[in-house]
C-alpha cells in the first residue's frame, strides 16, 4: 500500500511576507555578492534554503516562554529548565550553555585534544573540523566509503568503518586518539544517519581502547526517525526513546540548538564526565559568560528547554523529514542528479554530474547554487570544493569526492507548494545546463572560506 500522507502537526498563526524579484533583479544582486549566497541579503531571497540553522519557526509554547525569561546573571529559572530538559531528553548529567554549536566544539577541541593527536570523525564538518586543527587535533575520517558515492544508496550511510579505526590503532596506537567525535545525520555526506548497530559496535571498541564518543548531537533526532523507520526492532519505539538509547553510548555531546531544538539561537556541551564538565565551566566564563548562560539570555534558553520537548514527538519528526523527502522525490521524477538516499536535513544537487562540463577548480557547485538563485530566488549553499578549503599542510585545495549544493529545509517554515517551486526550477535549470559556465575565486579567506569568498564568472 502506498504510504499514507502525514500533514504537519501544527496551524499556522503567524505569516512573515517574502519578496518576489525579477531575474534581471537577482542576476544583479548575485553579481554585487560576488556569487558567492551568503552574502546575499535576505531580503532578496524568495525561498531560503541556505540553511536549516536557526531558521526554525518557534511553536506559541516556545515564544510563551520567552516572555517567562529571567535575566539574571546567576543561576537564572531558565537554565534550570534547560538542564531538566537535557536530562530528561539526552539523558547525560551536566550542562554547559553555549551561544551555538561551535562554541562547544572549541571548548571541547580545546581541552580534550593534545597538538598531534587524531580525531576520527565520521566526515569532517567544517566548524568541528576548524577548532579540532586549532587545537592542533589532526582530523581523521572514519565514514564508510560509501558515504563518499553520490550514488551509493547504502541506508546508513553515516555509518562508521571500525577497520578505519583499526588501522588508525594499528599504526599509531590508541594513546595518539584524543576521542571520537560522531554525527548523527552526518551534514556534509548529505545528511546521512548512522545506524543504531553500528554506533553499538563503535562504542564497544571504543570501550575496548578506553576512547571517549563525544558526539555532535546537532541533528540526532533527524538520526532516530531513520532508525525507527529502517532498523530492526525500532518501528514501534517511540522517537524519545530511540535518542536516549543513542546518547547513551557517548560520553557527552556538543549541540547546535539552532538545529533539532528548534530554536533561533543557542547551543550546549553536555557530559556525563565531571572533571571535563568543571573545566568546560572555567573555559565558558572566558569565552561565553558565566556557566549558567553561557552567552544565552533567559529567554533563549527556555526557547531550547521547550524546544527539546517538541523535537522528540513523533508526529513532528516524521512531518519534517517526510517535507525533505518530498522535495527529494520531485527532483528524482524531474531527472534532476540528487544525492541518495534523501537525507534528514536537505536535498543535495550533485554539482558533478549537473554540470559534467565543469572541472572542479570552476567551482561547479558554487556557479550552480548562483544559477539557481537567479533562476527563482531560492538560495541554497555550496558543499564542495569552496567548503573544503585548503590543506593546512600542503596549501593545496582539498578536492572533495562530492561537489554539492545544498537545499536546505528550516524546520516548519515552509510549505510543499515552496518545494514545487524550488523543484521546478532546478529542472529547469538542469534542462538548459550546458549554457552554465564556472567560476573563478577572486577573493579567498584564510579560514573557512566558503562564507566570504567572492568569485567572478568565466567568459
Ligand atoms: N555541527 C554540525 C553538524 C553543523 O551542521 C553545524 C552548523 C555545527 C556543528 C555548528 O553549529 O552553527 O550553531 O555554531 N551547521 C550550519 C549549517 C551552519 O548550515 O549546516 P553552530
Amino acid at each position: 500500500m502506498k504510504q499514507r500522507t502525514i500533514a504537519e502537526p501544527y496551524k499556522i498563526k503567524m505569516v512573515e511576507p517574502i519578496k518576489m524579484t525579477t531575474r534581471e533583479y537577482r542576476a544583479e544582486k548575485v553579481r554585487e555578492a560576488g556569487y558567492n549566497t551568503f552574502l546575499l541579503h535576505s531580503e532578496d531571497v524568495y525561498i531560503d534554503l541556505l540553511t536549516d540553522s536557526g531558521t526554525s519557526a518557534m511553536s506559541d509554547r516556545q515564544w510563551a516562554g520567552m516572555m517567562l525569561g529571567d535575566e539574571a546573571y546567576a543561576g537564572a529559572r531558565n537554565f534550570y529548565n534547560m538542564e531538566r530538559a537535557m536530562q530528561e531528553i539526552y539523558g547525560f548529567k551536566y550542562l554547559v550553555p553555549t551561544h551555538q554549536g561551535r562554541a562547544a566544539e572549541h571548548i571541547t577541541s580545546q581541552l580534550r585534544t593534545k597538538p598531534g593527536q587524531y580525531v576520527p570523525m565520521n566526515m569532517y564538518f567544517t566548524t568541528t573540523r576548524e577548532h579540532m586543527e586549532r587545537a592542533g587535533g589532526i582530523f581523521y575520517d572514519c565514514i564508510i566509503d560509501e558515504a563518499h558515492d553520490p550514488q551509493s544508496e547504502h541506508p546508513f550511510k553515516g555509518n562508521v568503518d571500525l577497520n578505519k579505526l583499526q588501522r588508525l590503532v594499528d599504526e599509531k596506537g590508541a594513546e595518539s586518539i584524543a576521542y571520537l567525535s560522531i554525527a548523527p545525520c552526518v551534514n556534509m555526506a548529505g545528511g546521512q544517519p548512522f545506524s543504531m548497530e553500528n554506533l553499538r559496535q563503535v562504542a564497544e571498541w571504543a570501550k575496548r581502547y578506553g576512547l571517549a564518543i563525544i558526539f555532535d548531537a546537532t541533528r540526532a533526532v533527524e538520526n532516530c526517525y531513520f532508525i525507527q523507520q529502517r532498523e530492526e526492532g525500532y518501528a514501534n519505539k517511540p522517537i524519545r526513546e530511540i535518542l536516549r538509547e543513542m546518547m547513551s553510548y557517548g560520553e557527552g555531546c556538543t549541540m547546535s540548538s539552532k538545529k533539532d531544538n528548534l530554536v533561533n539561537i543557542g547551543g550546549f556541551l553536555a557530559t556525563n564526565n565531571e572533571e571535563f564538565f568543571i573545566k568546560a565551566k572555567e573555559m565558558v566564563v572566558v569565552f561565553e559568560g558565566l556557566h549558567t548562560y553561557g552567552g544565552l539570555s533567559g529567554r533563549d534558553m527556555e526557547a531550547v528547554a521547550r524546544g527539546m520537548y517538541e523535537m522528540v514527538e513523533d508526529a513532528y519528526i516524521a512531518s519534517r523529514v517526510r517535507q525533505v523527502e518530498y522535495l527529494g522525490q520531485r527532483l528524482r521524477e524531474g531527472g534532476v542528479p540528487i544525492v541518495l538516499p534523501v537525507g534528514g536535513h536537505a536535498v543535495f544537487l550533485d554539482a558533478k554530474r549537473f554540470l559534467p562540463h565543469l572541472p572542479q577548480e570552476h567551482f561547479p557547485a558554487q556557479a550552480l547554487a548562483a544559477e539557481l538563485y537567479v533562476d527563482s530566488g531560492v538560495r541554497s549553499m555550496e558543499r564542495g570544493i569552496v567548503s573544503a578549503g585548503r590543506d593546512p599542510v600542503t596549501g593545496e585545495h582539498r578536492r572533495p569526492k562530492l561537489e554539492l549544493v545544498r537545499l536546505t529545509i528550516p524546520r516548519r517554515v515552509y510549505t510543499n507548494l515552496h518545494m514545487d517551486v524550488v523543484a521546478e526550477s532546478c529542472q529547469a535549470l538542469y534542462e538548459e545546463r550546458d549554457r552554465i559556465k564556472g567560476l573563478k575565486m577572486v577573493y579567498e579567506p584564510s579560514s573557512l572560506r566558503f562564507f566570504q569568498a567572492r568569485f567572478e564568472p568565466l567568459p
